[in-house]
């Protein structure tokens, strides 16, 4: 893991402009939201499936940073005022605590963007056809049948109590269609998938982005803001629903184990049983922060 985070930090510090470069504040401000933090659990996925199915760690540096890219920028937006109003991320002041409101509008706008760019101006996949679907994937990941639509129903949801599976329907798509996309993006770095059956593999997405997104809900009740470098018990204090308020810590608890299991028995139908997807599942489903 240490090796894969220095190398995507690398790869961020190479795309992302300088502070030498105009503007100035709004390039230290992108470069504040995203290096030097987080777990990287999306290019990790991504270079992951890329082994799996001997993709060049090359191009997957660049489809691992435009992925941690929208996430950063997700990240500097759901903390703004008029969405979750957090003032720490990281273990840091939050954007536009750091800055102001307008230049984290600005930073999303810009780390989005830049996402794109690094997915579209550099070779990743020898067929062209490919590379637009590269695009594709991660545009629709990020849009409002993915990421954005995901948070919008998250902040309609606030004070509302929801049922499991509309639960479910709003962490599929804030937080699981980028994971899922992460893992898609990281597989189709390859020119050919040989052995590895690419639906297998997107199923294995589809229940890490939905248990990533349960055991962030566990984690905010049950960790304390010192592990999390975010503010704990934020969800309950502004009336999310979430899997605690629904199932409570213990059922959510039992619910990451069968979702793990879940995740593990499609993994042992891959080559190599997934490879080092499993130890990635492994630190979805059990991690503390
Ligand atoms: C936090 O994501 C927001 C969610 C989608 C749950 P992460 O837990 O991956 O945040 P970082 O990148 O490690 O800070
Ligand atoms: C955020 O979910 C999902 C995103 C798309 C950013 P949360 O609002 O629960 O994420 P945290 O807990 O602030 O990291
Ligand atoms: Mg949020
Ligand atoms: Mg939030
Ligand atoms: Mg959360």
């Amino acid at each position: 893991m240490l090796e894969r985070q220095g190398r995507v930090e690398a790869a961020l510090e190479g795309v992302l402009p300088g502070v030498e470069h105009a503007p100035s504040q709004l390039h230290s401000a992108m470069r504040y939201a995203v290096l030097g933090g987080g777990k990287r659990v999306r290019p990790l996925l991504a270079y992951a499936a890329g082994e799996l199915v001997g993709a060049d760690p090359r191009r997957v540096d660049l489809v691992a940073s435009s992925v941690e890219l929208i996430h950063a920028y997700s990240l500097v937006h759901d903390d703004l005022p008029c969405m979750d109003d957090d003032r720490l991320r990281r273990g840091k002041p939050t954007v536009h605590v750091e800055y102001d409101d307008a230049t984290a509008l600005l930073v999303g706008d810009s780390l989005h963007s830049l996402a794109f760019q690094v997915l579209t101006e550099n070779a990743l996949a020898s067929d062209a056809t490919r590379q637009l679907q590269m695009a594709a994937t991660l545009a629709r990941a990020a849009g409002s049948r993915g990421m954005a639509g995901g948070q919008a129903i998250d902040l309609q949801s606030v004070g509302k109590r929801l049922s499991v599976p509309e639960l479910e329907f709003m962490h599929v798509h804030k937080t699981g269609a980028l994971i899922r996309a992460s893992v898609q993006l990281g597989a189709m770095c390859a020119d050919s998938a040989g052995a590895v059956d690419l639906e297998l593999l997107d199923r294995f997405g589809k229940v890490a982005g939905l248990g990533f997104q349960l055991v962030d809900d566990v984690l905010d009740a049950a960790a304390s803001t010192a592990t999390l470098g975010k503010t704990a018990g934020k969800d309950a204090s502004d009336n999310k629903p979430t899997y605690v308020t629904v199932l409570g810590v213990e059922r959510s608890r039992k619910l990451a184990i069968e979702l793990y299991d879940e995740a593990l028995a499609v993994l042992e139908q891959l080559p190599h049983g997934g490879g080092r997807l499993g130890d990635i599942a492994r630190f979805i489903f059990h991690r503390e922060f």
